[in-house]
């Protein structure tokens, strides 16, 4: 890389927690960053998943490890904090990309079903918000936040009206909180996904829907989850991002850019 790049997305060094680090785009961002030097923690439930990623990641060079923690806990997200910090010194970055869909037809959604997605989707973002934010501004050094959000954050998705309101009010989150600790150096963006086959929409994504997907898809086909790592890369870094806070950051393929 030239000089001015890596300077420009230096991130080598930085410490990043990625609570959903063990899922498809997660792992992707994750495996993105590590190879621009930074230590990545893996954050999920499933340690089988964990350590595939992390095999890549350290065969590619990098620095990996995988953390358990019941996301729904503010305690449990604080004893993570405490662990991380023991065994690596410090965090720079948090992503919150932990997530669940749910098909389900409006009228038949069960309150547990809807409990169960803000939990995960939107309390754990919240949560997460509030540990590590609280530390980014007790250590005075920034941070920067990448909570990720949904297209259905901006533009209403049909067949998945639980999941649209968590993801609308982690956008609205996203906001609020750029606003609140802009002066203190602490950036917190949203990263949009448009589409990409992962474990969480399997579900959802049927052979109809892919086909709507497709026709409002201005690049014809899927996202893979690669692709992403463009996108964190400058929300991570405090140079190239120095100036960016409250955005949402479309990653779509152009999904968002038309209409009909
Ligand atoms: N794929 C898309 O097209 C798309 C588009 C827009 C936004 N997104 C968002 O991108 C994020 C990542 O999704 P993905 O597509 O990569 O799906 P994924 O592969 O299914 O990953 C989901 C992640 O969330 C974690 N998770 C789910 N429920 C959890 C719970 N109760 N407690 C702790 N961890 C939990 C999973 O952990 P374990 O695997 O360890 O259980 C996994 O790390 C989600 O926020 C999703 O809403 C995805």
């Amino acid at each position: 890389m030239s000089d001015f790049l890596d300077t420009l997305f230096n991130l080598n060094g930085k410490v990043a927690v990625i609570i959903g680090g063990t899922g498809e785009l997660c792992g992707a961002m994750a495996e993105g960053l590590a190879k621009a030097g930074v230590t990545t923690v893996l954050v999920g439930r499933s340690l089988e998943k964990a350590q595939a990623r992390i095999t890549k990641i350290e065969s590619a060079g990098g620095s990996a490890y995988f953390e358990q923690a019941d996301l729904g806990s503010k305690a449990s997200i604080s004893e993570l904090l405490a662990r991380v910090v023991e065994k690596s010194g410090k965090v720079d970055i948090l992503i919150n990309g932990a997530g669940a869909n749910s098909p389900t037809p409006f009228l038949e959604i069960p309150e547990d079903e809807y409990d169960r997605l803000f939990e995960i989707n939107t309390k754990a973002v919240f949560l997460a918000c509030q540990v590590f934010g609280a530390y980014f501004l007790d250590r005075g050094e920034g941070g920067s936040v990448i909570n990720v959000g949904s297209m259905t954050g901006v533009l209403p998705l049909s067949r998945v009206f639980t999941y649209s309101a968590t993801k609308a009010a982690v956008h609205n989150l996203s906001k609020n909180l750029a606003r609140e600790w802009a002066t203190e150096k602490i950036r917190v963006n949203t990263i949009v996904p448009g589409f990409f086959p992962a474990e969480q929409n399997r579900k959802v994504l049927t052979e109809d829907r892919v086909k709507q997907i497709m026709g409002h898809t201005p690049m014809k086909r899927f996202g893979e989850a690669q692709e992403l790592v463009g996108a964190t890369l400058l929300l991570a870094s405090d140079t190239a991002g120095s100036f960016v806070t409250g955005v949402e950051l479309l990653v779509d393929g152009g999904y968002a850019a038309m209409t009909i």
